[in-house]
């Protein structure tokens, strides 16, 4: 079986002798010293500051509550995106308002989202799909014109730079994922990413229950902390991320060869963006290569390989959104039935790649 991605695992060894110094130290979680090295890590490898999370969700959902935006008002978000972004829209408290994509970009389309602005509207939330960066000059301007808050999911951009500096570096906040089916991973995890210091101190706090002192509580916050032993597979992990990359960008060169010339078409960061390298999203559009997406998927799953329909449904497929307001979501609605993740992780050999290749190939000559 060859599975769409695999966790990039640091050796045992290493693991262990993190592992030993928890039990030497006999703290478990809430901001132990892997916990603060790692958070040290990631805010100096990105230049601004980054709180870690359990999880992306919860980091979405802790990013919204800090910001204190309106119960009730609108967040403008993409359909086009994995379910956590507009549930935390919902358990902030918010409403989620879809609107469409840019057909080059996947990622929310300006023009879209200008169009969407009511009084309602509290903030844009962007998605940096499979690490192609949304129109983020565009948007902050359409933000700066409605006094809007603009919130990243950067869940599939870690280490990605726009003009050579750090893409969480734009909007209010970003979040990104360390889930293990990220190329950077803790397991379980996430982290949140702001310049804004004053900010950051209410993102720490929705982590943990709204307290800022002993027996001080001011927000109804999360329990949203990363343990110390997900800080130290962080950290384990943290020196395996360029290597992997290469290994993944090679994989993918070897995809685009084998199938650009027959039809298929691989999404990419745009050229000042940097290759995050999280995922191998091809577009498969029947009038362009003779066999649907849905084939190629039910073919590979035939050999025995998982590819992914990566996102599908929609959000606004989702029974919970059917009645949400949206606009025209014709480019969605194409992109959701269109697009596939081919496997992708740095173990994958290269008689692995050869295998999907093939496959593919097949079902389109057929
Ligand atoms: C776009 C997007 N946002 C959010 C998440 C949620 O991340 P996590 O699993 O860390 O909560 C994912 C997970 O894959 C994702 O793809």
């Amino acid at each position: 079986m060859i599975s769409v991605t695999r966790p990039l695992l640091p050796s045992q060894k290493k693991y262990n002798d993190l592992l030993t110094d928890i039990w030497d130290s006999q703290w478990v979680t809430n901001s132990g010293p892997k916990h603060q090295e790692l958070e040290a890590k990631l805010s100096t490898r990105a230049g601004t500051n980054c709180a870690l999370y359990a999880n992306a969700t919860l980091g979405l959902m802790g990013a919204l509550a800090a910001l204190e935006l309106p119960k009730g008002s609108e967040v403008i978000t993409t359909p086009f995106t994995f379910a956590a972004t507009a549930h935390a829209i919902s358990w902030a408290g918010l409403t989620p308002v879809f609107v469409d994509i840019d057909p080059t970009t996947l990622c929310l389309c300006p023009q879209a989202v200008a169009t969407a602005i009511t009084p309602k509207t509290s903030a844009i939330l962007g998605v940096h799909v499979y690490g192609i960066a949304c129109a983020v000059e565009a948007l902050k301007e359409i933000a700066d014109q409605h006094n809007l808050k603009i919130i990243y999911d950067a869940a599939h951009a870690f280490d990605s730079t726009l003009n050579g500096q750090p893409l969480v570096k734009w909007g209010d906040i970003s979040i990104c994922s360390y889930h293990a089916t990220k190329l950077f991973n803790t397991i379980e995890g996430g982290g949140v990413y702001t310049e804004n210091k004053a900010l950051m101190e209410k993102i720490k706090q929705q982590r943990a229950f709204g307290k800022i002192a002993e027996d001080t509580y001011i927000a109804p916050g999360l329990n949203a902390k990363l343990s110390e032993l997900h800080a130290a597979m962080g950290l384990a992990v943290l020196p395996l991320v360029e290597k992997e990359r290469a290994r993944r960008l090679d994989i993918l060169e070897q995809y685009k060869k084998a199938l650009n010339p027959l039809g298929v078409h691989f999404y990419e960061p745009q050229k000042n963006v940097s290759h995050s390298g999280q995922y191998c999203t091809a577009h498969i559009e029947h009038q362009k290569c003779g066999a649907t997406r849905d084939n190629i998927h039910a073919n590979l799953a035939k050999n025995d390989i998982y590819a992914r329909k990566y996102f599908w449904p929609l959000c606004t497929d989702y029974p919970h959104y059917k009645n949400a307001r949206k606009t025209d979501l014709t480019v969605s609605k194409q992109a959701v039935n269109n697009t596939l993740c081919l496997p992708f992780y740095g173990a994958l050999s290269d008689a692995d790649v050869q295998k999907v290749i093939t496959v593919i190939q097949n079902c389109l000559k057929s």
